[in-house]
């Protein structure tokens, strides 16, 4: 089988070819989106089509052989209004990192804890439902209004779907019965809205003639959930964490759906082989994109620069990279990034290093959640992305989570994750622990500092961002 599977992501679309043996072809094409001032990131529908088929052209040409499916990965939680009619989009693409509804949730915040019980997410404007309602009140009641994916899948297909697993970061779904939830729609004031279809990840959904020969479209899924089925995290308990535009720690959580106390959300991992997975997860909204930052600032040239420049220590320098606010535990859209500890010898160095703390603290955070809640420690944690480079990010997260650490041997772990869906879509014999393609890290970090080291930088970090959310100005 050659899959020519898509990741189609914030930062940037990547294309790979895979066949039972590996990756044969990879091309990519880097997204901008746009950061405006009071919380909006928008992306532009068009250049996302458009990265989408050159990526995927490119691709499949380079591969040189005949595609057996197509697959697509997706940000999850971008919006788009568009004409079910022509395709055309109506407005632009809202990111999963734009807070502007955030005004929408405040007016909900009465029904939050029917919300949670509902679909086991937070009602936080970075979740679909949200930026669909922003996007009708202020943007066009015209078209349909979905997530990402719909969209690229009409324009490759003509279908209107979506996967059960991008469904379950939209606030509008059931999560136990995986099935649209009309009491969420009229909550979020969409009643009457038109919904994609639901389909499993491991489903046909279409074909396609947009990179070449007419071939299957199989394998919707998620991005993070990808990663997690690419990395084999099939089991209860097992993890990964995708350091991308943003970085997400999965944890798989079998067969029921939890509503978690302290501020974890559950999502749906998959729908495979009739079966729906569920997943505990949390996020840091900006972690390649906090590099970002350092670089449009001019402290670093580029990201392969991060290891170079970093200081040994970043001497008491404490930093929460919380551009785009802060997600669980503590739920706050409105929180922002700060550096504190500064003197007059703080230099970029240190400034650099805090950065990448304020990262791998923030995951830590999030395994400690998941610890709490599984009644169980993480004993590994696999990682994917591009950040996974960063040997300082890496060492620090080894000494904050106090495990191992083990890279995933292809820097494609998302779309190898959308292959594997569509290989148990075309092969109806074939398992889903047999999918994914087998790997060995390409590296482990072990931890180097002691217990006592990790838990005072913890507290440390921990008390600095507790402060800065109770100032006024956060309020
Ligand atoms: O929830 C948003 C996330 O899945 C986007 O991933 O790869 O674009 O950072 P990425």
């Amino acid at each position: 089988m050659a899959i020519l599977a898509i990741d189609q992501g914030t930062s940037g679309t990547k294309a790979v070819v895979v066949d039972d043996d590996g990756i044969v072809a990879v091309a990519e094409r880097e997204l901008r989106p746009r950061y405006l001032s009071g919380g909006g990131v928008e992306q532009d529908p068009q250049e996302l089509l458009q990265s989408v088929l050159d990526s995927g052209r490119e691709a499949a040409t380079s591969a040189g052989r005949r595609l057996t499916a197509v697959a697509l990965a997706n940000q999850g939680e971008t919006v788009l209004a568009w004409d079910p009619a022509t395709g055309e989009p109506l407005t632009t693409a809202l990111s999963w990192q734009d807070r502007r509804a955030e005004s929408i949730c405040a007016e909900l915040a009465g029904h939050a804890e029917e919300i949670r019980s509902r679909t086991a997410l937070q009602l936080d404007p970075y979740f679909s439902a949200p930026k669909m309602a922003w996007l009708r009140r202020n943007l066009t009641r015209d078209g349909v209004v979905t997530t990402t994916d719909t969209w690229l899948v009409h324009q490759l297909t003509g279908e209107f779907v979506t996967d059960t697993s991008t469904a379950s970061r939209s606030l509008l779904l059931d999560i136990d019965e995986v099935a649209w939830d009309e009491r969420l729609l009229e909550l979020f004031g969409l009643p009457g809205e038109r919904l994609p279809r639901l389909v499993t990840s491991d489903e046909v959904v279409g074909t396609t003639t947009a990179f070449g020969d007419e071939v299957p479209v199989a394998g919707l899924i998620v991005d993070q959930q990808a990663a997690l089925l690419a990395e084999g995290c099939l089991d209860r308990g097992t993890a990964k964490c995708t350091y991308g535009t943003g970085a997400f720690l999965l944890v798989n959580l079998g067969d029921h759906a939890p509503r978690f106390d302290n501020g974890l959300t559950t999502s749906i991992a998959w729908t495979l082989r009739g079966r729906t997975s569920y997943c505990a997860d949390g996020q840091v909204y900006t972690a390649a994109s906090a590099v970002r930052w350092l670089c449009d600032l001019g402290l670093i040239e580029s990201a392969a620069e991060l290891d170079s420049v970093a200081a040994d220590s970043s001497d008491g320098v404490v930093c929460a990279p919380s551009f785009a606010g802060l997600a669980a535990p503590w739920w706050r859209p409105d929180a922002r990034a700060f550096l504190s500890g500064m003197s007059l010898s703080t230099g970029r160095p240190q400034i650099v290093r805090a950065v990448l703390e304020g990262i791998s603290a923030q995951v830590a955070e999030l395994a400690a959640l998941t610890d709490e809640e599984l009644g169980a420690p993480l004993v590994r944690l696999r990682v994917d992305g591009g950040l996974t480079r960063s040997r300082v990010l890496m060492q620090s997260q080894a000494d904050l989570l106090q495990t191992p650490i083990d890279i995933y041997g292809s820097e494609h772990a998302t779309a190898l994750g959308a292959a594997a869906a569509a290989r148990l879509a075309l092969d109806p014999a074939l398992d889903v622990a047999d999918a994914p393609l087998p790997w060995t890290p390409a590296h482990t970090f072990t931890p180097t500092w002691s217990e006592t080291e990790s838990a005072r930088f913890r507290r440390r970090w921990r008390a600095a961002v507790d402060a800065d959310l109770t100032r006024g100005d956060h309020a």
